[in-house]
């Protein structure tokens, strides 16, 4: 087994707590994350998986429940060390890219290493660098009003990879993205996976996307209801189709509701 990074223990939250109108976020859930696995987190929308990879990765924190990092408690951390974890294990992308409209592309990317006291000089190098294997080095100068969605989601990426992380956190990353930008994100997450070691951790409404992780996780009303790896079964399409599955029934027994 490999080392666990990630641990949460019976975490809940309730938001609007102390009003007539709780809304119960998460409700006790329990599961540990290894290092290199690559996850996939489904489930109808609202059903709590903005709030569960949040509270997971620092960005959020339960009501109830711990939330273990390598083996240190949440709870046992002072906010500068969550904020030193957030930004030195973790890379984040978004449906909405993120980006600050009045920089560059290169500024953009190179955004969180400012705010970390490093050289210009290497600030400079290390965005490069990123930005060549992304596809993206001949549009550094350019805007991201100038940009095309594809374009803007490598620009995410590189901003996200640019501090090493070995987490990434994606919530729907995928969502404004056509079906050749999909495929090109999922390859590239794919090979910081396999070839990088990264974990990752991302939420998708894609079926086709889901079949991307090592293990998919389904979560319904703020609980996991399923589970899948894809070591139990045979073939990818065996996997693919058995997260259609879950996923057709659950869009059905909300559409009752
Ligand atoms: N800041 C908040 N204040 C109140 N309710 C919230 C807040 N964030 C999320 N919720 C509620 O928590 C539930 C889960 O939300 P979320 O985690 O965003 O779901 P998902 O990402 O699966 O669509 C929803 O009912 C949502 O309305
Ligand atoms: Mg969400």
């Amino acid at each position: 087994m490999n080392e666990i990074i990630i641990e949460v223990k019976k975490i809940s939250k309730v938001y609007d707590e102390m009003t007539d109108n709780p809304v119960i976020s998460l409700n006790n859930i329990s599961m540990s994350i290894e290092k290199g696995e690559f996850i996939c987190v489904m489930g109808t929308s609202g059903s709590g998986k903005t709030t569960f990879i949040n509270c997971i990765s620092t960005m959020d924190t339960p009501s109830k429940g711990q939330v273990i990092l390598y083996g240190k408690s949440t709870l046992e951390m002072s906010d500068e060390e969550i904020g030193n974890f957030r930004s030195k294990e973790i890379g984040f992308i978004f449906q909405e890219y993120n980006l600050l409209d009045y920089l560059t592309l290169e500024e953009n990317i190179a955004f969180p290493l400012s705010m970390n006291k490093v050289k210009n000089s290497e600030i400079k190098k290390r965005v490069h660098e990123i930005a060549k294997n992304l596809g993206i080095e001949g549009l550094l100068n350019k805007y991201p009003d100038e940009c095309s969605g594809g374009q803007k989601q490598r620009t995410a990426i590189a901003r996200a990879l640019v501090n090493e992380p070995s987490i990434i956190i994606a919530d729907e990353p995928t969502g404004n993205l056509d079906s050749k930008n999909t495929s090109e994100l999922l390859a590239i997450l794919k090979n910081l996976n396999e070839k990088e070691g990264k974990t990752i951790i991302m939420v998708t409404h894609d079926v086709m996307v889901g079949s991307f992780a090592s293990r998919l996780l389904y979560i319904q009303d703020g609980t996991i209801k399923e589970q899948l790896s894809r070591k139990e079964f045979k073939t990818q399409e065996d996997y693919f189709y058995n997260i259609s599955k879950i996923n057709s029934k659950e869009q059905l027994i909300s559409l009752k509701k």
